[in-house]
């Protein structure tokens, strides 16, 4: 399929996401929908093509983050607005061309390459128990007629369940000769791309509908729609992973990101959130752990802890209501309730409970660093920026605001002190 052009619709305003947002900038598994569309395209065409409108300079950005080089076209919506009319002006260079909307994240590579055919035209047909929302594809005596949209289909058509998922390839110059015949005397006033078909049929062209599953070929219209095609997209990331050798409890509750990698013996219990660019490897991640861009080798953390971007944690344990960002650990125990922020802590050091290393002074970041086999006693806060030798014991309670060298016992603490009784005095007399 390498000799194929490629135009993605994406200059749509959506308005059924209900959204500020262009629709095709709205997130499943941590990247925008039309992330995927390029992405599957670019395995298959060197010539693509996405054509915007609403928002677009805002769209070009967003894959500016993700991708170089692609060629975007701007629809003249104002005159022709449709997905007829977002394939106009465009000069495809292979002789043929496949078009994709862009609001269909479920796409893959391997399902496009089925588009490959000699016939006029190549369309995708899904065959539902509901196709609300789809545009209907009227098929008689087993040959396709037409497809007629939603809001202009009569009773009757509306209750066909045969839907028109989207994408059809095309021979590109049956394309560019018929473009100018399309009409916008329909319900939305809008030119349908959909219309070549029927052109195509009274030409006697020919014309193959290729049968395609919800699984690969979903359309987004909607915030339901959005959350079921994540779905999908998730079970997808999760069976890879147990195939893989990944353990996973309840792997329905589980979310994790299209950029996040596993690998080794791992087990993600329920409520686990991978975040962006996440590595675990030979790890354990509790229940309702959130882990954001961090990486995790051979090391435990949770339940309930909470790893923030650029954590990087080695041979360490991390319990429960443990927070960390930016934070350097090999062969740390950090078993409870600490905020472990801008840190590089060495190896044999164990953080008790409540433990904060106070990072920000309200206009900077500081760093706090802790050598090797330190003994940090509860309720200490480190005031970054501070160092702290190998073999140092912080007592509990003690706040740290500078240096300690090796082998020294740091302690502050307000001198202890009694008075007997003094509950009674405050409280009255023991009855
Ligand atoms: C379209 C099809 C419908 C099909 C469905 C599959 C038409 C007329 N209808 O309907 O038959 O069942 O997809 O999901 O094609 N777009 C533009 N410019 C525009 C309008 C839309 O680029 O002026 C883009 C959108 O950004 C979107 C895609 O085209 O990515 C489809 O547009 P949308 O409005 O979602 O079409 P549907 O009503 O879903
Ligand atoms: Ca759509």
């Amino acid at each position: 399929m390498t000799h194929t052009s490629i135009i993605i619709l994406a200059a749509g305003a959506g308005s059924r996401m209900k959204s500020n947002l262009a629709k095709v900038l709205h997130k499943i598994s941590g990247k925008p929908m039309l992330y995927y569309s390029i992405k599957e395209a670019l395995k298959l065409s060197d010539d693509i093509t996405v054509v915007l409108y609403h928002q677009a300079q805002k769209i070009k950005e967003e894959m500016n983050k993700y991708f170089d080089d692609i060629n975007y076209v701007i629809q003249d919506h104002k005159n022709y607005p449709g997905t007829g009319g977002a394939v106009m002006n465009i000069t495809p260079k292979y002789e043929k061309t496949l078009v994709l909307n862009a609001d269909m994240p479920l796409i893959c590579a391997n399902e496009l390459k089925k588009f490959d055919g000699d016939a006029t035209i190549v369309m995708s047909v899904l065959n539902l128990d509901d196709a609300d929302g789809y545009g209907r594809v009227v098929i008689e005596n087993q040959q396709v007629k037409k497809i007629v949209e939603q809001k202009d289909a009569s009773l009757d058509e509306l209750k066909i369940t045969n839907a028109n998922a989207g994408i059809y390839q095309f021979d590109t110059k049956f394309l560019l000769e018929n473009l100018a015949n399309l009409s916008n005397d329909n319900a939305q006033k809008e030119y349908y791309i959909t219309d070549l078909i029927e052109m195509a049929i009274n030409q006697g062209k020919i014309l193959k509908p290729l049968f395609v599953n919800e699984e690969n070929f979903k359309g987004v219209n909607t915030k339901f729609d959005l959350a079921n095609a994540q779905v999908i997209h998730q079970n997808r990331i999760k069976k890879k992973f147990m195939l893989d050798g990944v353990i996973m409890r309840l792997p329905d509750t589980i979310y994790i990101e299209e950029d996040v990698q596993i690998q080794g013996e791992c087990i993600i219990e329920n409520g686990v959130s991978l975040l962006g660019n996440t590595k675990i490897i030979n790890s354990h991640i509790k229940t309702n752990t959130v882990v954001e861009d961090s990486t995790l080798i051979n090391s435990d953390a949770g339940p309930m802890a909470r790893i923030r971007p650029n954590s990087e944690i080695k041979d360490t344990h991390i319990g429960n209501f443990v927070e960390t960002k930016k934070a350097k650990l090999q062969g740390v125990k950090a078993g409870h309730l600490s905020y472990l922020g801008d840190c590089v802590i060495d190896e044999g050091t164990n953080i008790g409970c409540g433990t904060i290393t106070c990072n920000y002074d309200g206009i900077k970041k500081y760093e706090t660093i802790i050598g090797k086999n330190v003994f940090v006693g509860s309720d200490t806060q480190f005031v970054a920026p501070v160092k702290i030798d190998d073999d140092v014991l912080i007592a509990a309670g003690s706040t740290v605001t500078g240096n300690v060298k090796k082998g020294e016992l740091y302690l502050t603490r307000a001198k202890k002190k009694t008075v007997e009784g003094y509950f009674y005095k405050h409280f009255g007399e023991e009855k």
